[in-house]
């Protein structure tokens, strides 16, 4: 099974993802977590990206391309992945379908998580991250036992420099010019759109989440 997660900044994919993955055993594939870690141990990738990243800007295809390439190489041909934030352009897209296809596989699902723009920027101004085990907390909606804390391994939690307001305002628009066309590629795929309103509790967008990936 291959399922893309579409939709703008903060509107909850990673957190979906996440859940799934654990509860399927499938891979999560967020290529957002995989360009900060290549920023975190300063390799040459991260050092591409950290200019597009802080701007808020995608981070040219090329690259991205390339760190799915390898990534995917290390995946079992049988293990079912979630692309989380990938892909975020038509050109991606495109990337994905002739990278898949040369294992045999496909895009099987795509699902569409939407809110308003109201929403996403309390939900980004209040994320908190751990940068050890990648927990995402919420200081308005899911807040920590500890203020500052991550729950499951301690470790103090950190705000995303791309989530400061000036920049969250540049990654909506950047979704609405670059990303948002891939609803139109994905409705005319044959893999199809499933919408999720995703403005609910995170229990009841899971649950819809399930339904729409069809593991009840
Ligand atoms: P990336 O890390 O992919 O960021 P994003 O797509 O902007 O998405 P976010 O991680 O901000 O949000 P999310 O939808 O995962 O929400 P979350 O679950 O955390 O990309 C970052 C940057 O990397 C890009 O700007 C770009 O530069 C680069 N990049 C990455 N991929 C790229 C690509 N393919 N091509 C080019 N460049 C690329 O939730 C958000 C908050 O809301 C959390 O606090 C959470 O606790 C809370 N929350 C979640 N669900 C709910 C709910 N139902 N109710 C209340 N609160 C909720």
């Amino acid at each position: 099974m291959v399922v893309i997660l579409l939709g703008p900044p903060g509107v909850g994919k990673g957190t979906q993802a996440v859940r799934l993955a654990d509860s399927e055993g499938w891979a999560h594939v967020s290529t957002g977590d995989l360009l900060r870690s290549a920023l975190r141990e300063g390799t040459t990738l991260g050092e591409q990206a950290r200019g597009f990243m802080n701007a808020g800007e995608l981070v040219p295809d090329a690259l991205i391309m390339d760190l799915v390439r390898e990534h995917l190489a290390a995946l079992g041909p049988e293990v079912g992945i979630l692309f989380d934030g990938f892909p975020r352009t038509t050109a991606q897209a495109g990337g994905l379908d002739a990278v898949l296809a040369e294992s045999g596989r496909k895009v099987d699902t795509v699902v569409l998580f939407e809110a308003s723009d109201d929403e996403l920027v309390k939900r980004l101004s209040g994320r908190r991250s751990c940068p050890e085990c990648g927990a995402v907390y919420n200081v308005f909606f899911t807040p920590p036992e500890n203020e500052g804390k991550c729950d499951r391994c301690g470790a103090a939690l950190q705000h995303r420099e791309d989530d400061a307001p000036g920049t969250v305002e540049r990654r909506l628009q950047v979704y609405q010019e670059q990303t948002a066309p891939l609803v139109a590629y994905y409705q005319a795929h044959p893999a199809g759109v499933v919408r999720v309103p995703a403005e609910q509790s995170v229990d009841a967008v899971h649950g819809e989440f399930r339904a729409a990936v069809g593991v009840g």
